[in-house]
């Protein structure tokens, strides 16, 4: 079963996703010497992200940013400066205010023909573990948004990788007529030891209830792949996009 916290506002939910997000890193490299993290994508994770940055903050002053290494769970398949790069949005917010050494930021090539960049991240997966001598390909924290029809990544509705049970990395149909995405596979996020996800607003409400409540059925609603993950899925959501959840939202 996943664990939820409810936030009163999307403020609260920024700073108590950075807090949690926090622990977890300085619990790996307490224990393991290094923190793999990918980040997600979108918007919703700026303010979370801003939070961790933030020198106002503790929490920022707790993090060794030096093990730290930073992946992405799925990115547009634009270059790094277009206005809908993840990591664009990711080194804007964040990755340009802390002293994370370049060489273990592992940019998805979004760049590159979709399938070629699936192909190259594969090999950054191996290389950039490699780097850290972790030998285990599992993240340690993997953070996650979620779309209004229950997406995660770029796993959208009715695609065939939800079925995808050996490739880590994917090229995929975006959701604009034309776009491509670079996505993780339920093999790569599933794997994740911690699984964070960060939901805000009330457009998000019926995709977190069919998310962690509704019946099966993960080629309609694919965030119900995480249910495979049991309790090392952490949702953090605000009041807005727990409304629809029996559950206390
Ligand atoms: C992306 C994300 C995607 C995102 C959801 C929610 O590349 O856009 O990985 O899965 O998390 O679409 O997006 P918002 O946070 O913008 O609502």
């Amino acid at each position: 079963m996943a664990i939820l916290t409810v936030l009163d506002t999307p403020r609260d939910l920024g700073r108590a996703a950075a807090e949690r997000i926090t622990t977890l890193c300085e619990e790996s490299i307490a224990h393991k010497g290094s923190v793999m993290i990918a980040l997600t994508g979108g918007t919703t994770p700026v303010g979370a992200y801003r939070a961790l940055a933030d020198p106002g903050e503790a929490w920022r002053h707790h993090i060794a940013w030096g093990q730290v290494h930073v992946f992405w769970s799925d990115e547009r398949a634009v270059p790094p400066s277009d206005p809908d790069s993840n990591f664009k949005m990711a080194a804007a917010a964040l990755l340009s205010r802390v002293p994370i050494p370049s060489g273990q930021i592992h940019r998805m090539r979004g760049e590159l023909p979709p399938e070629d960049a699936a192909r190259a991240y594969e090999q950054e997966l191996i290389d950039g573990f490699e780097l850290a001598a972790r030998y285990d390909p599992t993240f340690d924290v993997l953070l996650l948004g979620l779309g209004a029809d229950a997406h995660v990544a770029s796993i959208f509705p009715g695609s065939p990788v939800i079925a995808e049970t050996e490739r880590r990395v994917a090229a995929v149909p975006g959701p604009k007529p034309g776009t491509f995405r670079i996505t993780f596979t339920p093999p790569a996020l599933l794997g994740a030891q911690h699984i964070v996800l960060i939901v805000s607003g009330a457009e998000k409400a019926s995709a977190v209830a069919a998310a962690m409540e509704g019946p099966l059925d993960e080629a309609r609603w694919p965030a119900q792949i995480l249910r495979r993950a049991g309790e090392r899925v952490e949702w953090f959501v605000d009041r807005e996009a727990a409304r629809a959840l029996a559950q206390g939202g």
